[in-house]
């Protein structure tokens, strides 16, 4: 198989990477990917060479690369390649579908908070991105194209657990703009018939996740003895899923001849609500309760998400493999032997410290003046 994952440099879209070429060896993988913020070298460094790496001019790397202008993307003589580049570049991505007959498609901006601060790259990723990329499916009659949409995409639900059929009620500019590339990928199998399927996963835990998003925020600043910021009275829930249940529900529905044209919720029925998740870290590393912080909510913050995996588990007979406290430890053993990770990302880049300096201490101060 001539597999394209983009968004392969962030957390799940590097989870999936690992995934896969450890099943299936023999696949030739290409990754195309922005390397924004979230998108990071490091989490893919085993399958990285001077050979088959290809980065921008201006991206200052300790990793040896080819220039992405000299790229040719040559199968079969690479059987992995990492392609620097945006999913809006549609002579780009042309090039690449050319050489691929599946797509599981990451790429995406996908922070709630940050999408409150700044909706543009959100819409311009996660809707035109989508269309670019689609229309590069029914040009080259890709095989099978996986839409990795959200669950946030129901918004603030009526009926819990939300069925695939439930209204799409998306709050924040983050959760709207995939519901736009969800019905535009839904759109492609309808009015062309593509082999187009769309995915609706709940809250994703794991190794390799960027430490802004609530678990892996709250045991590093845990780690280092600093305040866990809780968002209003700390009572929303989310469902949680290890990123690798994840990773196997893709993996069969990307290998299945059924459900083209449908989608699919993945989940676990495990529902914690923050509160929940920052005692669980605190207990987990034996710090003090002391160290939660309550601060100004988020505007728009959804109530509760959970997900009706039925049909998922009916169809493809998938059901997640690894219970909550298990992932739990597993994540919080992998910060914790992986310092190095995140300390380069929290104490060395600037984008990470003027985004928290900008999201924390308002919120700090506006909920002192509350
Ligand atoms: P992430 O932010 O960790 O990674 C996103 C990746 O996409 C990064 O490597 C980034 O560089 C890349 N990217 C961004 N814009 C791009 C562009 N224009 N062109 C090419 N690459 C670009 O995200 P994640 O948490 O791994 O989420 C992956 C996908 O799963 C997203 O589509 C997200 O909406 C979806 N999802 C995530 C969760 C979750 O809990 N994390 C849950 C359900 C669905
Ligand atoms: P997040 O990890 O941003 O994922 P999502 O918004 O996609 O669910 O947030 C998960 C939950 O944690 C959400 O209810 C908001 C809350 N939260 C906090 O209370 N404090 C924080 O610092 C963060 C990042 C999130």
């Amino acid at each position: 198989m001539n597999l394209l994952i983009t968004g392969g440099a962030g957390f799940i879209g590097s989870n999936f990477v690992r995934y896969i070429l450890k099943k299936y060896p023999r696949y030739k993988v290409i990754i195309l990917d922005k390397l924004t913020y979230a998108g990071n070298l490091d989490n893919l460094k085993q399958f990285l060479n001077p050979d088959n790496l290809y980065l921008n001019k201006d991206y200052l790397t300790k990793y040896p690369h080819h220039l992405v202008d000299e790229l040719k993307v040559s199968f079969p003589s690479n059987d992995f390649l990492f392609i620097q580049g945006d999913i809006c570049d549609a002579e780009l991505v042309g090039r690449i579908f050319s050489r691929v007959d599946v797509v599981v498609n990451f790429a995406a901006e996908t922070h709630v908070d940050r999408s409150i601060m700044e909706a543009g790259s959100f819409v311009t990723t996660d809707v035109y991105g989508t269309y670019v990329l689609l229309e590069a499916a029914k040009k080259y009659r890709i095989r099978r194209y996986i839409q990795i949409s959200t669950d946030e995409v129901y918004g603030e639900a009526i009926d819990f657990p939300s069925r695939e059929d439930a209204p799409l009620n998306p709050k924040s500019p983050y959760a709207a703009s995939k519901a736009g590339g969800d019905r535009l990928a839904f759109s492609y199998w309808a009015t062309y018939n593509l082999p187009i399927i769309v995915t609706r996963c709940v809250n994703n835990f794991g190794p390799y996740q960027f430490p802004e998003k609530l678990i892996p925020l709250f045991i590093t600043n845990a780690l280092k003895g600093k305040p866990l910021p809780v968002y209003g009275d700390g009572k929303n829930t989310r469902e949680w899923i290890y990123a690798e249940d994840h990773c196997r529900a893709l993996d069969i529905i990307m290998h299945s001849q059924d459900g083209v044209g449908e989608v699919f919720n993945i989940g676990s029925g495990i529902e914690k609500s923050i509160l929940d998740i920052t005692k669980i870290i605190l207990k987990v590393l034996g710090k003090p309760d002391t160290l939660i912080q309550f601060v100004k909510d988020r505007a728009g913050h959804v109530r509760r998400h959970a997900v009706d995996t039925e049909k998922m588990r009916k169809k493809f007979n998938w059901s997640p493999q690894i219970d909550f406290e298990e992932g739990m430890e597993r994540t919080v053993r992998w910060y914790v032997k992986n310092k190095s990770w995140w300390r380069e990302i929290k104490e060395k880049s600037k984008d990470y410290q003027e985004y928290y300096q900008k999201q924390y201490i308002l919120r700090e101060r506006t909920k002192k003046q509350d």
